[in-house]
């Protein structure tokens, strides 16, 4: 179905959000960044175990802030649009299960953004990547400064936003930038095949793990240590616990229900 410009469909435990602004290069007006929020909001459902973003075609898979919108826009607009970025988009990095970006072709500015946002990212061998918003006169804030560097370290976030560098897929999973190169196409079926684990898995400790990494970020280590022992309470009393046990002994797969 559509949500504004966004389609999300269902396939092997995952939600796929693809952006179908293909003409526009799924760059991200107004529209496309409030359905990001909408779907968050009223389409993931309980069972859902992981999200996957992607974009339309195989040009981008998101060319970032919607130019051709933004040169209409006052200040105001503009301003309250990057708060959107932060509304709209935030739900990525923190909604209850993994997010994916299955990035089909460039990821560029807010596109990049967009990606960084998300737990994991599988590039497409032709993908490209840049953050090239201070040619534009602005900088990447829907995240940029802060996130790139957490993901490649602040050496290579500096050369990407201060020189602007395009780098390719090879080079993104070199630094670090991407977790995965699908070694054909399409992006999308590699993805899904990859994060089986996930989709498959244990849904009570896939949560509770991605809740421990992501405070990991914003906590002290004797914090995050505190932090990390209440996610594993999480698990010990589920009935998936003792089922994996279970399954170990009898030298069978675990079948996981989530409780
Ligand atoms: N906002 C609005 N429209 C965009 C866009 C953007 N960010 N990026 C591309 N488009 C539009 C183009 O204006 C063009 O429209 P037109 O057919 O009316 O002229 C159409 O998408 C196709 O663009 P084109 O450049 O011909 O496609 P391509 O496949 O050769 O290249 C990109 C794709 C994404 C590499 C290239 O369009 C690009 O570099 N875009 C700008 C990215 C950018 O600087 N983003 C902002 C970061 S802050």
């Amino acid at each position: 179905m559509l949500v504004g410009p966004l389609e999300i469909r269902r396939q092997g435990g995952a939600l796929i959000i693809t952006i179908q602004r293909e003409e526009r290069r799924n760059s991200l007006d107004l529209a496309t960044l409030q359905a990001f929020g909408e779907v968050f909001r009223h389409h993931l459902r309980a069972e859902d175990r992981a999200v996957v973003v992607s974009g339309s075609g195989t040009r981008a898979f998101c060319a970032g802030a919607d130019l051709k919108e933004r040169k209409e826009m006052s200040l105001d607009q503009v301003r309250a649009q990057l708060s959107s970025y932060r509304t709209e988009l935030g739900w990525l990095s923190t909604c209850a299960v993994p997010t994916i970006a299955a990035i089909n072709g460039a990821a560029l500015g807010g596109g990049l953004e967009l990606a960084l946002l998300c737990d994991l990212r599988v590039a497409a061998p032709e993908a490209s990547f840049a953050l090239p918003e201070t040619s534009l006169g602005i900088i990447p804030a829907a995240g940029g400064t802060q996130l790139l560097p957490r993901v490649v370290g602040p050496a290579k976030a500096r050369e990407m936003i201060l020189l602007g560098t395009r780098i390719d897929a090879a080079e993104a999973l070199r630094i670090g930038l991407v977790h995965r190169v699908a070694p054909q196409a399409p992006v999308l079926e590699d993805t899904l095949r990859w994060i089986t684990p996930i989709t498959a898995g244990a849904p009570l400790a896939q949560r509770a793990a991605l809740r421990s990494l992501r405070a990991a970020e914003r906590l002290d280590l004797d914090a995050g240590l505190e932090f990390e022992l209440a996610c594993y309470e999480a698990c010990l009393t589920s009935e998936d616990r003792l089922e994996a046990l279970a399954a170990f002994a009898e030298k069978r797969p675990a079948v996981f229900k989530g409780r």
